[in-house]
């Protein structure tokens, strides 16, 4: 079987909330430009190559996209992207946005919203995506504060109807007891991929007893972040690829796999081909061995 016909099927399912998904996803932080993400005057990327590379993850199973409004180039957003791509949307597919951080038209931070903020962020979502709820909103933080203002305001939200499910992105611990005690949380989207810390393993391992689904970001890209994969990979990684035949970006996606079923992965790419890969990695089964020798490697992405 080779790479392009592979499904996200192969990946298995799991339940975010009421809305079932297979377990490879797509994350769209790449498509509005060439090179790193997030910055200002990035290089954008031809429409055309965005949209083919959406309608591609779909056809090939992907139905759990992961966006946000603040994910832009000078001239491509990527909500306009998939509204462009995939409107009307497949009735399967659960569009994943967040809420918090936001940046001025020429692509500067600006602060992080405050409560009140929060629902013209989600409007803005609403409006970009062209629909009229919007499937799950993770409140995206930085630091260790309360964020209680912040996901009451999006639990009010939600019972509006704006928002069908909740969860939070780049939290601690002590934030999911938080948020819980408010509304339900569906999902953690956190840093994660091999070399990941105790603390980042407790945190996946507490997610997985709660059902509440754990989605990492920079599996492939680790340290590179923004700037995205580096050619940094440990010998332990290429040597495991090697006896696949596969890349070492699609060994880093079915070792995120293998941590348990409530993972969801969501790879972000602009290239068809790395996405046919990365679709295709929800096939690979590692053996216990080599899992062993990737569970131990430490401080690849801390
Ligand atoms: N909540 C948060 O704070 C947060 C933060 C960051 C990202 N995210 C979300 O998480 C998603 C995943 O993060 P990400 O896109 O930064 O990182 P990633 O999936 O870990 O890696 C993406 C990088 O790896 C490359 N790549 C992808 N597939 C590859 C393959 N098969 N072989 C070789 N290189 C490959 C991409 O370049 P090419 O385009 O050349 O393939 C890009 O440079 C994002 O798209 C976004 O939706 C969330």
């Amino acid at each position: 079987m080779t790479s392009q016909t592979i499904t996200a099927a192969a990946s298995g399912t799991w339940k975010l909330g009421d809305r079932t998904v297979h377990r490879i996803g797509f994350g769209a932080m790449r498509l509005p430009q060439h090179g790193e993400a997030l910055v200002p005057g990035a290089v954008p990327r031809d429409r055309d190559q965005a949209i083919k590379v959406l309608r591609r993850a779909v056809e090939l199973g992907v139905n759990h996209i992961d966006t946000a409004a603040f994910y832009f180039s000078p001239l491509r957003c990527a909500n306009e992207l998939i509204s462009r791509a995939l409107a009307p949307y497949p009735d399967d597919l659960v569009i994943a946005t967040k809420v918090g951080p936001g940046r001025d038209p020429s692509g500067n931070w600006l602060p992080h919203a405050t409560p009140e903020q929060l629902r013209g962020q989600v409007e803005e979502n609403l409006r970009q995506l062209g629909r009229d709820h919007l499937d799950v909103v993770n409140l995206r933080i930085v630091g260790a504060d309360s964020i209680a203002e912040r996901f009451g305001a999006l639990a009010e939200l939600r019972d509006a109807g704006l928002i069908r499910h909740l969860g939070l992105s780049n939290v601690r611990l002590h934030h999911l007891a938080e948020a819980q005690a408010i509304a339900p949380v569906v999902c953690v989207q956190n840093m994660y991929g091999i070399g990941a810390s105790p603390e980042q393993e407790e945190f996946l391992r507490i997610c997985g007893e709660q059902r509440v689904a754990f989605v990492p970001f920079y599996s492939i890209a680790g340290s590179g972040r923004t700037a995205g994969a580096s050619t940094g990979d440990s010998g332990e990684v290429l040597a495991i690829a090697r006896a696949h035949g596969v890349s070492t970006a699609q060994v880093r996606l079915a070792w995120t796999l293998h941590r348990g079923p409530h993972v969801l992965a969501i790879p972000g790419t602009g290239d068809p081909g790395h996405l046919a890969q990365n679709v295709a990695a929800g096939a690979l089964r590692l053996s216990e061995d080599e899992l062993t020798v990737l569970d131990s490697i430490r401080h690849e992405t801390a």
